[in-house]
């Protein structure tokens, strides 16, 4: 395989190579190193090119059970003296899987519920991407699981309408498209029977022949379903000599009980580490590097506390409304739908303590610690909207109980905004601020820090009388048109002293002429290699649903009211007193913002 998948910076792989190579191999072979040069130097692939035997925990129950210990046998190799793995360094270790080139294993997808929307315009595009781009495995296979009936053909002929080539690399796409869809197979079957994913399984060996079989089922079906088809997979889909892991997508729950419920049942079937619950929030490009910006930068990382920062917002907003996925949205909202896991996710990111490491468990540490730390939310500490209808340049657009879905009393809110705090030392008192709506004026995803005053500013006289408008803003434009940008106190050129408001701006589009690959890729990939730092642990879940639960009920017991505001406005006006009540102005809505 050319190893071309580009994805790595050399220093996280290489210290968790070396951590790994540290160790006796029985244990380095289950630790990921895969960060550099993709999946040849993987730790699995290193694995798999030696003698493995999974030797499954003790008590363990299913053979799903993926905390299998890999006891690896090294191959007879000049380099390997008396075959002890602990003898072994990492040049030899590098050279090693180098040379087997991951050749003995192989890894199954299989989506199930592959005729749906997810599926289709974001899983299957994604692993082609990832194919394109020589990230996938020599060996893979791809199924569409599903209960219509379909042929190889069918599901290919589906798939390859929504295959897209990446703008700046068209080269041989249409061959690579071909070859990909090869690769695709449709297994149809319902989602609770046992015997139809034995067939499943039939197939799936037939693929695999005599490798190391390495299998991801990615769950892209409602949540009502997901155990009977974790319940059948593990019990007759999981792998026997390799990992199995499973991908499961949002609504996680309702709220606290259900979530803790569905969690265990999953556990019923797999160990916590099969487990990988995706947020999308956390595979996009600027959430990614939030944290670069952060800790690799000596000018932001010693501001990053309430000492500096006055207040952090963090907005989503959509210019579209429910449409069409109405019934679904009624039963949950804008909190449960993008405040409780996308925004809050970029929050404990963004406010988490010095990782020990970037190693996932590190990271996930530091972000439930954040998670604990903050004050669940109240009903005065949130505002709600839902859109109406509005008429605008002679075009109608539909109010959210306008769908045919939606009950017509529904109180179901498509905004809301909310004030939360963080209890420690590093964020006592500032206010973290949300935003999510659907039907706004614009599509958009950001975090802006807002900075606190110049303490006895020299040049106070030439802000005029609004000195909040002279503070320090720095913008993270998640979506569209990724962008960072700080706002400064700039002198306008000239004889006179006069100053304005300017950017200092990282347009991504302008510096950068890769493709921003989709967030959907980051993560299928990331499953494959088995890192976790992107999914988000139980107890990470436990905690997001511990801040939002008692709100969610007393808004729904007392039926709250949310105020209504027009499709495509700015959203209730609500939204502007909660942020005065915190002595904060939305960054997106200030008259600059549009100048910018
Ligand atoms: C999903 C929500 O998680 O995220 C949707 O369920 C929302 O309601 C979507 O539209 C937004 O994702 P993106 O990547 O398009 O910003």
């Amino acid at each position: 395989m050319a190893l071309s998948c580009m994805r790595c910076p050399a220093a996280a792989g290489a210290a968790s190579a070396r951590r790994a190579a540290a160790q006796p191999l029985a244990t380095a072979a289950a630790v990921s190193f895969a960060r550099c040069g993709g999946f040849g130097r993987s730790a699995a692939a290193a694995a798999a090119c030696w003698r493995i035997h999974a030797v499954a925990p003790q008590g363990a129950k299913a053979p799903m059970d993926a905390d299998v210990k890999h006891v690896v046998t090294p191959p007879t190799s000049p380099k390997v003296e008396n075959g002890s793995p602990s003898e072994i360094t990492l040049d030899d270790f590098e050279d090693l899987s180098a040379l087997c080139k991951n050749d003995d294993s192989t890894v199954s997808i299989t989506v199930v519920g592959a005729s749906g929307d997810l599926a289709k315009k974001k899983i299957f595009p994604a692993l082609f991407a990832l194919y394109y781009e020589d990230c996938l495995p020599k060996h893979f296979t791809i199924f569409g699981y599903a209960r219509s009936k379909m042929t190889d053909a069918e599901l290919r002929n589906m798939v390859s309408k929504t295959l897209t080539c990446r703008i700046d690399k068209r080269e041989n796409c249409s061959e690579k498209m071909e070859e990909f869809l090869k690769r695709c197979f449709y297994h149809s079957g319902q989602y609770d029977s046992e015997e139809h994913f034995l067939d499943l399984d039939k197939k799936l060996k037939q693929h695999e022949g005599f490798r190391v079989s390495n299998r991801l089922f990615y769950l892209s079906i409602p949540p009502n379903i997901f155990l009977d088809v974790v319940k059948c997979a593990s019990k007759s889909a999981s792998s026997v000599n390799g990992w199995t892991r499973v991908i499961v997508e949002k609504p996680f729950g309702r709220d606290s009980e259900s979530s803790a419920a569905l969690t265990r049942g999953l556990k019923q079937y797999l160990v916590e580490d099969q487990i990988f619950r995706i947020d999308h929030y956390l595979g996009k490009e600027l959430v990614e590097n939030l944290s670069v910006l952060r800790f690799s930068n000596l000018v932001f990382e010693p501001l990053w506390s309430r000492q500096y920062i006055r207040n952090v917002q963090l907005i989503f907003s959509e210019d579209f409304g429910t449409e069409g996925r109405g019934g679904y949205f009624d039963g949950y909202g804008i909190i449960r739908d993008i405040m409780q896991n996308h925004l809050l996710q970029i929050l404990a990111l963004f406010a988490m303590e010095t990782p020990v490491s970037l190693e996932a468990e590190d990271i996930r540490n530091e972000k439930v610690k954040v998670l604990r730390s903050m004050k669940p939310l109240q009903l005065e500490d949130v505002v709600i909207g839902q859109y109406k209808s509005h008429t605008k340049g002679g075009t109608t657009y539909p109010g959210y109980t306008d769908d045919k879905t939606v009950p017509k009393d529904s109180v179901t809110p498509t905004f809301a905004a909310a004030g939360l705090f963080i209890n420690n030392a590093r964020w006592d008192g500032v206010p973290f601020l949300m935003k999510a709506g659907k039907a706004l004026h614009t599509k958009r995803a950001e975090i802006r820090v807002q900075f606190r005053h110049v303490p006895g500013n020299l040049y106070k006289g030439s802000f005029g009388t609004d000195l909040d408008r002279a503070t320090n803003e720095l913008v993270i434009r998640v979506q569209p048109d990724e962008a960072i940008y700080l706002k400064i106190n700039n002198k306008i050129p000239g004889l006179g002293m006069r100053l304005d408001r300017s950017n200092l701006n990282l347009h991504y589009a302008a510096r950068y002429s890769k493709e921003i690959p989709d967030a959907y890729e980051r993560l299928l990939l990331d499953a494959i290699e088995g890192e976790r730092r992107l999914f988000i642990r139980s107890d990470e879940l436990d905690a997001a649903w511990s801040l939002f639960t008692p709100l969610l009920k007393e808004l729904e017991e007392k039926r709250i009211a949310p105020e209504l505001y027009p499709y495509g406005s700015r959203g209730p006006v609500g939204a502007h007193y909660l942020a005065a009540k915190y002595n904060v102005r939305w960054g997106d809505l200030s008259a600059e913002h549009y100048k910018a």
